[in-house]
């Protein structure tokens, strides 16, 4: 067997992780045969609850789960790992604006890109899940210069999860049978879930989305909006904030960056090198290909239809604002 791969989980004592830890354990991640060393951050008075967890997952007997080790502290946290998956961050609450919200979580992200620069492998791939998960991810990246730039990225891959499960209940197909749906921009409601290059299989035949579809109006009103709001409508009925499914996408998006994606697209939040017009060094959700080698690259050359381009600006527009105000509170 080899050696362990050592990932890091932060918020490991709240719900998504709960879901998370299992299937990273359990070899949905990283494969079958490759063993796991989890290590698990959450702030001190989430210890005991953290305790429970580490019960849990020794009674699970995965064979897999070389060891765990539960922390509070942020240097051992970061030490040596080759995935950091920051799921942990300031929740709104009652009250707080969306500035305090951006205030309190450049702290921890500042703090958790001092460690991560200082204790984790050069190679560390970060995925930053925390909302607002685009803007925390920067900050990271900007506190952690030793580590290169393509080396984070931020989740918006339960948009896009969520993006092809509309359009597989549309037409009534499963969802292995939806390729190639897009989400441009900030995972928040400014996100543009994006059909026009997105293609379907439908009695055999392969085909653009948006013929099968044959509904201009599901796709540019309901489609967007059923997309963009989904978060909300989940904390709606449940009461709780996405997690199994959010679990769920964290996996799909590490293991497509471990092993690649062959031929499929899939949609990651990654630093902007300039393409389609997007500022250079914004973390912006782009549709992208990833090679064997963990290479992440823009899907080059597609058509950006005029309704596209204000709503790739727009999105843009908005995480402009974000970074600009969570940069101003760590110049004061
Ligand atoms: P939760 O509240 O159940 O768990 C969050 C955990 O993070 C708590 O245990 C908390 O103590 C911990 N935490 C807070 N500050 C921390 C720090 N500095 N270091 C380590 N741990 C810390 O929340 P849940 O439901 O697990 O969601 C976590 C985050 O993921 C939220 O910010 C949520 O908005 C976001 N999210 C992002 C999605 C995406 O697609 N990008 C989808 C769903 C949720």
């Amino acid at each position: 067997m080899s050696d362990p791969v050592k990932v890091l989980v932060t918020g490991a004592a709240g719900q998504i992780a709960y879901s998370l830890l299992y299937s990273i354990a359990k070899g949905d991640v990283f494969g079958e045969k490759q063993p796991i060393s989890l290590v698990l951050l959450d702030i001190p008075p989430m210890m005991a609850v953290l305790d429970g967890v580490v019960m849990e997952l020794q009674d699970c007997a995965l064979p897999l789960l070389a060891e765990v080790i539960p922390t509070a502290d942020e240097a051992a946290a970061f030490k040596d790992i080759d995935v950091a998956l920051l799921v942990g961050a300031q929740p709104r609450r009652q009250g707080m604006e969306r500035k305090d919200l951006l205030k309190a979580n450049v702290k921890i992200f500042k703090s958790q890109g001092a460690a991560l620069d200082a204790h984790a492998k050069k190679t560390v791939k970060v995925v930053v899940v925390g909302n607002p998960a685009n803007t925390n991810a920067l900050v990271i990246s900007k506190f952690a210069p030793s580590i290169p730039k393509e080396n984070f990225s931020c989740l918006t891959r339960l948009d896009q999860n969520r993006a092809q499960a509309q359009v597989a209940s549309k037409l009534g197909i499963s969802n292995e049978n939806v390729q190639r749906t897009i989400i441009w921009g900030n995972h928040s409601s400014t996100q543009f879930p994006d059909l026009a290059h997105a293609v379907v299989h439908v009695n055999g035949k392969l085909m653009p989305a948006q013929e099968a579809i044959k509904d201009d109006n599901w796709v540019k009103n309901d489609f967007i909006q059923t997309v963009q709001t989904r978060g909300g409508a989940v904390i709606q009925a449940r009461k709780l904030s996405s997690a199994m499914s959010a679990a769920k996408a964290i996996c799909d998006h590490v293991r497509d960056w471990w092993f690649g994606t062959g031929e499929r697209w899939v949609s990651m939040g990654i630093i902007s090198k300039g393409d389609y017009g997007i500022q250079e060094g914004l973390m912006y959700s782009f549709p992208v290909q990833i090679g064997t080698d963990k290479v992440v690259q823009v899907v080059p050359g597609l058509t950006i239809s005029d309704f596209a381009r204000e709503k790739l600006d727009a999105t843009q527009a908005e995480l402009i604002e974000e970074r600009d105000c969570a940069f101003s509170f760590l110049e004061a």
